[in-house]
């Protein structure tokens, strides 16, 4: 078993889809199940970490140990994230958080003979990208990205844009990587280089992104 290499680590994760609401019935989401990041604030607890989980709506019990604060919509996780991104030594983003919104709400169900066959959208607020900007001495920033191609290439460009320490790719066009299955191959990429890991369930998967980042932060405080 893995030792206690994350104690005295606070660890802020966020996994699961938003809900971005038309009306009162109706919403955009998304089909992340949340077992990824599930799987990373189970792990971290195990490892001795203080684990503190923003979740999206879905169908998992709350990891013991773990302190998870449940959200809705992405400006709802926005708020969260930033009430506890202050304290966090290592932050990973494994929610698949919504880019867009409707641009209205309705505050009535909208009416089958009413409702105009297009959808004005508004853009949310690019979490990972502020926290990238706003981030604090010594912290450790991760990152995911859902592909369906060019997984290298767009996970090397997030590293970069939204001043990753790490990115953690996974490709959403097959059924044993990505959402809601129980397996996943990543392709871990940081400034020095890739790996891909071995397609292998979610909390292996969790294990092996903790052994990278155990590395990271030793490195760091090397120096
Ligand atoms: O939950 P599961 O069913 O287990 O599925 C796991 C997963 C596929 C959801 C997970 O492994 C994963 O890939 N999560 C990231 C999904 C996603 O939104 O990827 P993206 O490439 O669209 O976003 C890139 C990064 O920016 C992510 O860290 C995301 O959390 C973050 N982001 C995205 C949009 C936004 N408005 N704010 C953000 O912070």
């Amino acid at each position: 078993l893995t030792g206690q290499d994350l104690a005295g680590e606070r660890v802020l994760i966020t996994a699961g889809p938003t809900r971005e609401p038309l009306d009162p019935a109706r919403f955009l989401s998304n089909r992340s199940s949340g077992k990824m990041g599930y799987a990373l604030a189970r792990t971290a607890y195990r490892r001795g970490a203080e684990v503190h989980l923003i979740s999206g709506p879905v169908a998992l019990p709350c990891p013991p140990g773990v302190e998870r604060v449940s959200v809705q919509t992405a400006r709802e996780m926005h708020a969260a994230v930033f009430q506890l991104a202050e304290k966090a030594s290592i932050i990973v983003k494994a929610a698949a958080v919504a880019d867009f919104r409707p641009a209205v709400e309705e505050r009535e169900k909208v009416k089958k003979d009413k409702a105009g066959l297009s959808l004005q959208l508004s853009r949310n607020p690019d979490i990972l990208y502020e926290l990238g900007r706003n981030r604090k001495e010594g912290q450790v920033l991760v990152g995911f990205a859902a592909e369906s191609s060019n997984l290298q290439a767009e996970g090397r460009k997030k590293l970069a844009t939204k001043n990753l320490d790490l990115i953690a790719v996974n490709n959403i066009n097959s059924d044993t990587t990505g959402f809601e299955c129980d397996t996943n191959q990543i392709l871990l990429i940081d400034r020095e280089r890739d790996v891909l890991l071995p397609m292998t369930g979610k909390e292996q998967t969790a294990d092996m992104i903790w052994d990278r980042v155990v590395d990271l932060l030793g490195k760091r405080r090397d120096k």
